[in-house]
Formats: C-alpha cells, structure tokens, sequence
C-alpha cells in the first residue's frame, strides 16, 4: 500500500524536540495516521548532518535527522529565514542573501534527499512542507525517485516584481515547477505564482492551471489550511474551567479581554497592533478601567537578528504604553514571551472578549481559526483580523483592519467591544461554519488528492465552495 511520507523542518515529537509553536505542527498533527511516516530534523545541532532517529508519536512514524551546526545556520538562519522569510511576507527592506547561505540551503535539501531515499519505497507519496524545501523534488528525481511529490507553501507568495529580486529566483521557481502538485493557502498566492511562472519562466500553463515546463506537468491551486475545529472547540470548552483560565478570569474582574496570541515575529504586527491598543485607550477613554490587553508571544528564531530587534522595540513599547496609562489598580497590557500549552492558550481564547489578529501579512494564520473555534455560542467574542492574513478570505464576519493603521484597529477595537450580543451571535455563526468545513482534515484530504492528480477533489463539496468563492471574489477585484 502506498505511504504517506510527510517532510517538514519541524516534526512533532509529542510536543518535544522538533516542534515549535507554529501553524504547521498544528495542522499537521491532526492529520497523522499510523501509515504516514513525518520526516524532519531533530531540532539536534551537532558536529556532523545525517544521524537518523526514529520514533512513534502522535499515532505516525517519526524520521528525524541531526543537522550539523554549520549546516542549520547557513540553512536555517540564514537562506530559510532571513532571505526566503523576508521577502514572501513583502518585506524585501529586511531581506539578506548571502551565496554560502543559499549554498547551505542545498547542501541541507540535498542531504534530506540522501536521507529520504534511504526509506522511501517506489509508490510512497511524498508532502513536502514549506520554504525550507523548495528544491527537495528536483533533489530526489535526480535521486531517480519516480514516485508523486507534492508541495504545500504555508506562508505567502509574492508578485513577480518581488519575487525577481530574489538571486537565485530562477533556479528555485523551476524546482517549484518539479512537483506534481504545489498548493498555496490562498488564491491570491495561486496568482502571484503563476504569474512568476510564466513571466520569469516562460512556461506555459493550461486554463486549469496546468503549468507545463519541462518536467513532468505541475498543478497548482489553492487549498487553505484548517485546524480540527470540533476537537479545539471541546478543549476550550473544558479549559475554560481549568485553573489557569479561572485565574486569568478572576484577574480581569469583570474587566473585557482583548487577547493576541502569535509567535514574536516581524510579520504579525504587533508593535502596530500595541500602538493601536494605545490609540484605543487615548481616543476612547470609556474603556479605561474596563478592558486588559493579554499577548502572548513565544520568542522565535532568536538567532535571527530582526526578530531580537523586533523584540527589543516590543519591551520598549509596553513600557511606554505601560508607563502612559496605567493605574495603581490596573495593568492595560500584559506581554508573556514564553510558550504555552494549546489547551491553556484554548482556556484564555474562550475567556476573551476580543481576538486581536494583526499580522502585516501571513500565509493563513491559524489562530484566527482557533479563536472562532474556541468561542462560547452562547456570548461568544469578536475577532478582529487583518485583510492581509490568509484567513481573511475565508472570514468574511471578522472585523477586518488594515494592520498598518493604527486608528483603524483603535475603531475595530471600540466596535468589537460595544458590539451587541446578537451581531456577535451571528458573525461568529458563519464563521464557526466555515472554519467547521474547512477543517485540518479537508485539507489534508483535498492536498493528497491533488498530489495524486485527481482533478475532482474528494473533499466535502462545502469545503469546495469556499474555495470557488474565494476564486470568484479574486475574479472580480
Ligand atoms: P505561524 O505558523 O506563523 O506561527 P499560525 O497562527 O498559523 O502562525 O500558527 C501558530 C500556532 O502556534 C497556533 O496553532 C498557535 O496556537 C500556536 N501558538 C502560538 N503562540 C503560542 C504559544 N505562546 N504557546 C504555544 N503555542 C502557541
Ligand atoms: O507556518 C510557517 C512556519 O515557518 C512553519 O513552517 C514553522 O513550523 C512555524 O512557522 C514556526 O517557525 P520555526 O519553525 O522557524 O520556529
């Protein structure tokens, strides 16, 4: 029978070793069954790259390989996340390219496919993950590996225009093309794409959206990514009464929360979205005294230098913001910088009034998705979102605010906390439904399927509606 083989950089681990916060653990974990095999590195950094170890977690099979350090820096560090990070969020301002880095990038991809191939049987169908891996099936054809691979992109892509700025765009637009199939979380992604594909390639592309370079025919499309909703929502509901939701709740004392929930990373917004707390409390000082602002934001990729600069103004703008309002009876905004576990971050998103969701730009953004999902039916709390995460495309109910603007996210903040209760009835309905249908395992399903090359998806036809919704909505604009 043929596997699953999942590739990712993160694999999870029961929570352990490779796993960091982060949308692709989450969807990924839900997914798993007893046949898939999850490839990735150990989150070990050693002397030398290649050390397998295996192990079973999370009902699949995980391979996890050591990376040198020299190897993970140039890979990592350097090409992963401060050149391919950077620009496919549309921040070519912070981007840095150095050729060793781009050199460690392929020595890494190279050695995941000298790994994978010392397992890999004939018929397996391999996932690949992410902008880690983006050469890994030009990799392994020349590996002699005939078998289906497909790829999944879950964070942004860019318009030609940025996207040529990258050095070595050619090279890794055309190993884009060597995979059967490449899913995007949205279609303004798909676009963007396509559009490199046929301007910096010169490939053509099929009215389906074939591309036809000179490997094997490619098709991509949009898939959004889900979360599993039903489970997420019964962990919130249980959570909600667990000590540690209990004690926030009894902290606020009847005060409204606003919570934000992100890993500390340039492209969520935050610095904007604490100055647009502050312009709340300035323009509407009735909320003095009655509302808190919660964020939680794990640090991320420390060795990265933008993300400890984007740290080091975070502290800055909490004391300031602090320092301004404050009260000896009231903290307006609480700053954690440490991980925690799902289940409590499902407890604090059921106790709040407001979902703050700002990022500049991202792929999906699956918190969004978890605050919908942890909502209580009966008082449930606003989501404000911004028009430039994925999610946006699918929640339509969100407030949604440009993240760049300050006012606009204090007016999106007053209106989700004067909102009457059957308005936040009803946008949370639809958006419940929704998040409902497109769940983690829609997902998976309709990506395999793809992968597989069967044009009619086997996916809940609701599923699909949303994705010919959103294609029709991207028509018009
Ligand atoms: P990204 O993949 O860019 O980090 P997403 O919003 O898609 O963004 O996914 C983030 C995931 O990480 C969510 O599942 C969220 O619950 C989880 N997460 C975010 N912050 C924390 C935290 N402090 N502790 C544990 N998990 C977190
Ligand atoms: O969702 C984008 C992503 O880069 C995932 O691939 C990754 O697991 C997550 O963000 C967290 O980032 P990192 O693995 O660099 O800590």
């Amino acid at each position: 029978m043929a596997r699953l083989v999942i590739v990712s950089n993160r694999v999870t681990v029961g929570g352990k070793k490779g796993q960091a916060p982060g949308g692709l653990a989450t969807a990924l974990k839900d997914v798993l069954t007893p046949e898939t095999i999850w490839f990735g590195w150990s989150g070990k950094r050693g002397e030398t790259s290649g050390r397998l170890t295996r192990s079973n977690a999370d009902g699949a099979e995980i391979i996890a390989m050591d990376l040198a350090e020299k190897d993970f820096t140039r890979f990592y560090v350097g090409f992963a996340n401060r050149t391919l990070w950077p620009l496919l969020h549309y921040r070519p301002g912070l981007l840095s390219f150095d050729r060793s880095d781009y050199e460690g990038y392929l020595t890494v991809n190279n050695q995941f496919a000298d790994a994978l191939m010392s397992f890999l049987r004939p018929d397996d169908i391999v996932w690949v993950h992410d902008y880690h891996f983006i050469p890994l099936a030009a990799c392994l054809r020349q590996r002699n590996f005939t078998g289906r691979i497909g790829f999944y992109l879950h964070i942004p892509f860019v318009p030609p225009a940025l996207f040529s700025v990258l050095p070595p765009g050619r090279a890794l637009l055309s190993a884009l093309c060597e995979y059967d199939h490449v899913g995007f979380q949205t279609e303004t992604d798909v676009r963007h794409f396509r559009a490199c594909v046929m301007e910096i390639l010169r490939y053509s592309i099929s009215k389906e959206g074939v591309i036809f370079g000179p490997h094997r025919p490619c098709i991509s499309n949009a898939i959004p990514v889900g979360i599993d909703t039903e489970a997420f929502s019964a962990m919130a509901a249980e959570a909600e009464h667990q000590e540690e939701a209990e004690r926030l709740r009894d902290s606020m004392g009847g005060k409204a929360l606003i919570l934000g929930v992100d890993r500390l990373d340039y492209s969520k917004g935050l610095p904007q979205r604490f100055t647009g707390y502050g312009r709340l409390l300035e323009k509407y000082p009735e909320h003095r005294q009655h509302v808190g602002f919660l964020q939680v934001a794990p640090r991320s990729r420390d060795d990265v230098k933008e993300y400890r600069d984007v740290k080091r103004q975070l502290d800055q703008l909490v004391g300031q913001i602090n320092g301004q309002h404050a009260d000896f009876d009231w903290v307006p905004l609480r700053y954690i910088t440490r991980d925690m576990p799902r289940s409590m971050l499902a407890g604090f998103h059921r106790v709040a009034r407001v979902g703050l969701v700002t990022p500049l730009r991202d792929g999906m953004n699956l918190v969004a998705k978890e605050f919908v999902a942890a909502q209580n039916p009966a008082d449930p709390g606003v989501l404000v979102l911004s028009r430039f995460a994925g999610a946006a495309a699918e929640l339509q109910d969100a407030l949604l605010i440009n993240p760049f603007d300050p006012d606009e996210i204090a007016e999106a903040l007053h209106a989700a906390l004067t909102m009457p209760l059957a308005e936040r009835q009803a946008r949370w309905r639809r958006m419940y439904e929704i998040v409902h249908r497109n769940s983690a395992s829609a997902w998976s399903q309709a990506c395999i399927q793809a992968v597989l090359g069967n044009r009619h998806m086997d996916v809940q036809p609701s599923s699909r509606y949303y994705w010919q919704r959103d294609q029709q909505a991207g028509k018009r604009r």
